[in-house]
């Protein structure tokens, strides 16, 4: 029975082995119909630069920097991307690989959207010809670029987004326009609109959804009644877009009292332990002068009874 046991232990042991060692060895394969897919992204300076901020964020701490070799000592280890034999991959197969993820190695399919995972690719791709140029090492140690400025002069115009509160409803709407080649103001569809309450810790979104503005440029959410508000029932509300690096950053923010007000208690005035004599807690005020009571209440019936002796004496 033991040395079953040893046996089967042993043979675990060597099974796990093989199985991490097979892992490093195992080329990763690609099916071939998703080895041939072509990048769809059009590249442009823009995209390249923000393929860039992207592996900064995403791919950077296991990757490393392009070039210099210093990815995270992983088994397998995380290819360069700009040594050889991550070049040698077609964009479809580094697309699948990112998409899927393997060991270590996770899963983005969910994390960024295709096109972003398409820019990376771009990013890795623009490596190879630089450094085929003789362009040198690319040392990536700079903050991710500011995505938005990126993104608002990738799509040329300039978006504007003003916000309005509707107080027959207690609903919000915000109206999206873009200054087009002609120089007029039009509505922006399609763009996705957050709405916020500002509060002291970070943002409370409004609603689950991102709705997207229609062909008017306009989107709109209903405030939920009961929301708590300052002393006079203020919501600090502001709307932003919700993909600025798609469609630029424009944001807008208002106050609208349609929130519950919010009664202060101002803690020096409440019956605590730790506050003054006149709010201490009852209970601290009843032992204080019941306690105060029996000691003098005892002293005075033992000095009234010294003096019934000494009448007696008398
Ligand atoms: C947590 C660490 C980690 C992060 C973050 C990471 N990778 Fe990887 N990556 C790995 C490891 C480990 C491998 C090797 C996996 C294997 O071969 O099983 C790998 C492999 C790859 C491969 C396949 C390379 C080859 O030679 O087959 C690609 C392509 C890739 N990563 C791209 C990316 C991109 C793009 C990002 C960012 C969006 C990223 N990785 C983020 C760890 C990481």
């Amino acid at each position: 029975m033991k040395s079953n046991l040893k046996l089967f232990l042993a043979l675990s042991l060597l099974w796990s082995a093989t199985l991490v060692m097979g892992q490093a060895t195992v080329p990763w394969q690609v099916p071939a119909a998703k080895k041939s897919v072509k990048n769809p992204v059009a590249v442009s300076p823009a995209v390249i630069e923000k393929g860039k901020s992207l592996y900064i964020t995403h791919c950077k701490s296991c990757h490393g920097d392009p070039g210099k070799g210093n990815g995270l000592p992983l088994v397998p280890k995380p290819t360069d991307p700009a040594s050889d034999k991550y070049q040698g991959q077609t964009d479809g197969e580094m697309f699948f690989k990112i998409q899927t993820g393997r060991g270590a190695m996770p899963k983005f399919a969910e994390v960024i959207s295709d096109n972003d995972k398409w820019s990376i690719i771009h990013f890795v791709r623009s490596l190879k010809k630089k450094s085929s140029a003789g362009a040198g090492e690319i040392i990536l140690d700079t903050l991710p670029a500011d995505l938005s400025v990126a993104s608002a002069s990738l799509s040329g115009q300039p978006i504007t987004l003003k916000l309005k509160y509707r107080d027959s409803d207690t609903s919000l709407i915000a109206t999206l326009t873009i200054v087009n080649e002609e120089g007029e103001t039009v509505p922006a569809p399609g763009v996705p609109v957050a709405f916020f309450i500002r509060r002291y810790f970070g943002n409370l979104p409004i609603s689950e959804e991102v709705d997207h503005t229609n062909q008017e440029g306009r989107v709109g959410v209903s405030i939920p009644r009961n929301l708590p508000g300052d002393t006079s029932g203020m919501l600090h509300i502001f709307a932003r877009i919700a993909e600025p690096d798609k469609f630029g950053a424009a944001s807008d923010s208002i106050d609208a009292i349609c929130g519950k007000p919010s009664v202060m208690v101002n803690i020096t005035e409440e019956r605590t332990l730790w506050g003054r004599s006149r709010v201490a807690p009852l209970y601290i005020i009843i032992t204080f002068f019941g306690a105060l009571l029996i000691v003098w209440g005892t002293m005075g019936y033992v000095v009234m009874n010294v003096m019934k002796i000494a009448k007696k004496e008398a």
